[in-house]
């Protein structure tokens, strides 16, 4: 599971930020200014000597060198005064600002050094600063568009990652937290309740096995075993039912357990059968703790609203139970052999839907499929893995 960030982890990411922004204003500045200056290079050199009138002819490489400078002089500038860390659009402005004189600056001089102009007019110099200084601005601002563009995307990337990892601790706590009642309830039911009942049944036992005076007449006997066998008939299916409904039998032990135990309640006229892959097997040994208790619970759930749906709406006459793993999934397939099973004429989903939104919590899904000729195939798949309780 991912851990909340802490002051050192935050202290490292900013610096990376920092790294990530002056690389990509710089780089992104170079790229444009150098392309400009490749282009005013070509430009100068083949086309305004040819079609300008007392244009100053000099060789490509010289004014490709002065084109280079200013870049140079462009990106240096902004890297000295680290731009990157300009937050406010006027600190970002002035900073291409400047940086776009330094380049422009740069260029001239190094025009005048290689002698590609030798005593300048006012108006050479001037065109030629301002040309230099508007290249630089266009390339400078492209560049903080997109070093502020790649520091939103990162922004947003690093809240959707933040609301996941809530979602997934919010998920996981709610999972343990429906363990822990499920289990206190179904002890309660399973302990408290029934021991008071037997208890009940106990007293009422000793009524009836009274002699002479105090023995009951045949009325207040019968009524007295008739309530006997009412309580043990809600003790035994309502409560007990009701307890494994909640917490499924042997679950501690792991989930072939629990199915077996599930399995084994199936009335003994429908035939049963549960194939486990040896990939399971290794996954539910208890002491290698790879399948969490709500994985298994999930897992039961899903074999409980398969066998339900068999008998209800088979109805069958034999259910099969598959258990196996691929691509760091755990699949859980009921099959049955009762009415084909036809999507059309189908009732709304219900108890599927429920476990399917249940999955998809947890990144599974659910599928219920007509089988091959009868029956229904109802297809589970949990990814594992996603955390222990
Ligand atoms: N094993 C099956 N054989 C034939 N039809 C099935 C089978 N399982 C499901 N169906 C069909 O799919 C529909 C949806 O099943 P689902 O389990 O979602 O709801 P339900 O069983 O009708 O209601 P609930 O699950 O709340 O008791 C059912 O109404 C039924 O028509
Ligand atoms: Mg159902």
């Amino acid at each position: 599971m991912t851990m909340p960030p802490t002051d050192a982890a935050a202290a490292v990411a900013a610096r990376l930020d920092d790294r990530r922004d002056r690389r990509t204003l710089l780089r992104g500045t170079a790229g444009i200014a150098l392309g400009y200056g490749i282009g005013a290079t070509l430009q100068a050199t083949y086309v305004y000597s040819v079609y300008v009138t007392n244009w100053t002819v000099a060789p490509v490489s010289t004014r490709l060198l002065a084109n280079v400078v200013a870049v140079t002089g462009l990106v240096g500038c902004l890297a000295l005064i680290r731009a990157h860390r300009a937050r406010t659009t006027t600190l970002m402005l002035g900073a291409v600002l400047v940086a776009a004189m330094v380049g422009a600056s740069a260029r001239f001089g190094t025009q005048i050094v290689l002698g590609v102009y030798e005593a300048p007019a006012a108006s050479v110099r001037d065109a030629e600063l301002f040309s230099g200084f508007l290249m630089g601005t266009i390339s400078g601002l492209i560049g903080m568009w997109a070093m502020v563009s790649r520091r939103a995307m990162r922004e947003q990337i690093r809240v959707a990652t933040r609301d996941a990892v809530h979602i997934e601790v919010a998920v996981k706590a709610l999972e343990q937290e429906e363990i822990r009642v499920r289990r206190a309830v179904a002890e309660g039911l399973h302990g408290t309740l029934q021991s008071k009942l037997v208890l009940v049944d106990a007293r009422l036992a000793s009524l009836l096995s009274r002699h002479g005076q105090d023995a009951l007449d045949d009325e207040s006997r019968t009524s007295v075993e008739w309530i006997r066998a009412e309580l043990d008939a809600a003790r035994e299916i309502d409560v007990r039912e009701m307890s494994r409904l909640l917490y499924p039998d042997r679950l501690e032990l792991g989930l072939v357990p629990a199915l077996r135990a599930l399995l084994g309640r199936i009335p003994a006229s429908i035939a049963t059968q549960l194939v486990v892959s040896d990939s399971v097997r290794v996954l539910d040994d208890p002491a290698s703790g790879s399948l969490t208790l709500s994985e298994r619970l999930l897992a039961v759930r899903v074999v409980e609203e398969g066998i339900t749906n068999s008998l209800k709406h088979g109805p069958a006459g034999s259910v099969r139970v598959v258990l196996d793993t691929s691509d760091g999934l755990l699949h859980v397939g009921v099959e049955n052999d009762g009415e084909l099973y036809d999507p059309v004429s189908a009732g709304v989903a219900s108890g599927t839907a429920r476990l399917d939104t249940r999955l998809s919590l947890v990144g599974g899904r659910l599928e219920l499929t007509p089988g091959s000729g009868r029956g229904a195939h109802l297809d589970a798949w949990l990814p594992l893995g996603t955390g222990a309780l």
